[in-house]
């Protein structure tokens, strides 16, 4: 903003100010309500519900030549950070708000950074007295023990974003038994080369460590291969969230040209059918038999068992104070300091919700300029299922569990380490450039993600270069 706009703007506020929204008083709400509508009152009084929905009722002064163009960006910057509209529709029906949100809203209150001044300046009363933000804060503690309660972790852990991996998730064994033959089977590939594994190894801490991953006849796909550990935790599989579940992911590969390439499902169970051992074992527990249902079914139930619970940060947060040393212990507070604990939250730290890449500064333009690298379809994101402007370039947020042992990084796999990993996220989403120690610590955080597999310690055969 010029320096002669904002004077002008100042004078607009302050005239504006007196005039319309004047109150004396800014009052707290009643501490007799429940806690929800307590909340809800103090995100419409603070002009959240104003700046974080698609179509905000703008007022009167809006209409002013500078006051418009001014309010206007940040309604625009403010909905593209932050749609508010699922937390209200969840506060007014008592029911549980995404984690990811609770922990923005939370972590944006507690540093004071919302609502925007330009916002409480022109609105008084909006501001955030130290009586709003204590009912803010203790209503995410009691919404997070309601709704997300941390049973794993010891008493003073037990409000963080982040929760432990649980030691198991219900799953069917004999399903199971029979989804992991299935998922080592290259039968699954149109010329029997390809099998899940091959790009999610059990061995390869379930990714490839290839930028794009290799299908058949060498045929390369256009984003990088997550890891299958701990999927069962994501909210949707895919970067851009095209299966809703894991049976439903499943059920992609083999069909998907450049990765195994069959034709349908029929010439698979065919293929599989050949094998009498292995049809009747499989009807032993399917007596329906062998279809796309059952196998994709099998798959995801195995898939329950990837779960990679116990790491040095996991056993920290259930009390080992030991399991972190104190760079790591640092590192951890940084990651909260520097807003990554919001979107990497939860069980998977991370998972939850569909994020604009490229948050704080434009990500696929210096992309085009460092690495000469222009726009793919699969940069658009979740954009490709919904054709919502405001889905483009928003991915799942991957997972950080096991980090270290999943390179190279982001959806295009450009990134090789996971310094720049750290670093760049920093300046692409929280908008902060971070020192080189700052890096080592975080670095060495992740490190301690690393969990534990049938009771080891997870590993990966492939040596980063
Ligand atoms: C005048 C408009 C305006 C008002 C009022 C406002 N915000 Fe924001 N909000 C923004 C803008 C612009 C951004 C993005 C830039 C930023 O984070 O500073 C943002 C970002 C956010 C974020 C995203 C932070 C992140 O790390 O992803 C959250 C959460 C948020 N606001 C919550 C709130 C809450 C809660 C209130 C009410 C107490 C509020 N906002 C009031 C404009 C507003
Ligand atoms: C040729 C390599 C390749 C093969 C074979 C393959 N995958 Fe994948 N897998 C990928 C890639 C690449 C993605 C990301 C695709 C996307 O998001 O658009 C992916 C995504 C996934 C995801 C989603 C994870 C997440 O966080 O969103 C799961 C789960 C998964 N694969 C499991 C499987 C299973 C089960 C099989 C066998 C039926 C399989 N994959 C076969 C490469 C492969
Ligand atoms: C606004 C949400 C948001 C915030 C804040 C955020 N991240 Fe991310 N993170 C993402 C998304 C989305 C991706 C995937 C980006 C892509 O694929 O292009 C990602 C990817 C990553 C990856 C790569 C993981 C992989 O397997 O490819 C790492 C490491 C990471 N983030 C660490 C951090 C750290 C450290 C911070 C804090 C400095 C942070 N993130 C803050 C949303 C966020």
């Amino acid at each position: 903003m010029k320096k002669s706009h904002k004077i002008l703007l100042g004078g607009a506020i302050v005239v504006v100010g007196l005039a319309i929204t004047y109150r004396a008083v800014n009052q707290a709400p009643d501490a007799s309500l429940p806690a929800d509508q307590q909340m809800a009152q103090i995100m419409d009084d603070g002009g959240c519900v104003f700046c974080h929905t698609a179509n905000p009722d703008l007022p009167f002064y809006a209409k002013f030549p500078i006051a418009k163009s001014l309010i206007l960006k940040d309604v625009a910057e403010g909905y593209k950070a932050f749609d508010i509209a699922p937390m209200m529709q969840a506060l007014a029906e008592g029911k549980p708000i995404n984690e990811v949100d609770l922990a923005k809203v939370e972590k944006a209150v507690a540093d004071g950074t919302m609502p925007l001044m330009q916002y409480y300046l022109v609105h008084w009363g909006s501001s955030l007295t130290s009586t709003k933000t204590d009912m803010v804060m203790a209503w995410a503690k009691q919404h997070r023990e309601k709704f997300y309660p941390n049973t794993l972790a010891a008493a003073e852990f037990k409000n963080e974003t982040v929760r432990p991996i649980p030691d198991a998730v219900p799953f069917d064994s004999a399903k199971a038994v029979l989804g992991e033959a299935l998922y080592h089977d290259t039968r699954l590939s149109a010329d029997g080369t390809i099998s899940c594994a091959t790009c999610h190894g059990i061995n390869m801490a379930g990714v490839d460590n290839k930028q794009y991953s290799e299908g058949i006849k060498g045929q390369k796909g256009g984003v990088n291969a997550p890891t299958s550990f701990n999927a069962c935790f994501n909210f949707v599989q895919f970067w851009d969230g095209r299966a809703a579940t894991l049976a439903e992911q499943a059920g992609g590969p083999p069909l998907n040209p450049v990765e195994m390439g069959c034709s349908s499902f029929d010439e698979i169970v065919e293929r599989l059918q050949a094998d009498a051992e292995f049809t009747a074992r499989f009807k032993a527990v399917y007596p329906e038999g062998l279809s796309q249902q059952t196998i994709t079914d099998a798959i995801a139930e195995y898939e329950k068992t990837l779960i990679t619970p116990n790491s040095a940060f996991d056993r920290y947060l259930k009390g080992d104070k030991k399991a972190m040393n104190d760079t790591q212990i640092e590192g951890y507070a940084l990651f909260k300091e520097y807003n990554c604990a919001t979107c990497h939250a939860g069980v998977n730290m991370g998972g939850l919700t569909y994020e604009l890449m490229g948050k704080r500064a434009n990500y696929f333009k210096d992309r085009e300029v460092n690495a000469k690298s222009g726009l793919t379809d699969a940069d658009n994101g979740r954009w490709a299922q919904t054709k919502v402007e405001r889905d483009r370039y928003r991915f799942k947020t991957p997972t950080l569990r096991n980090v270290a042992l999943t390179w190279p990084y982001y959806h295009d796999g450009s990134v090789k380490t996971l310094d720049e990993a750290i670093e760049m996220m920093s300046r692409y989403q929280v908008g902060r450039e971070m020192s080189k120690d700052d890096v080592a610590k975080v670095k060495s955080f992740l490190e301690a993600l690393t969990g534990q597999y049938k009771g080891q310690t997870l590993t990966n055969v492939n040596k980063q270069q």
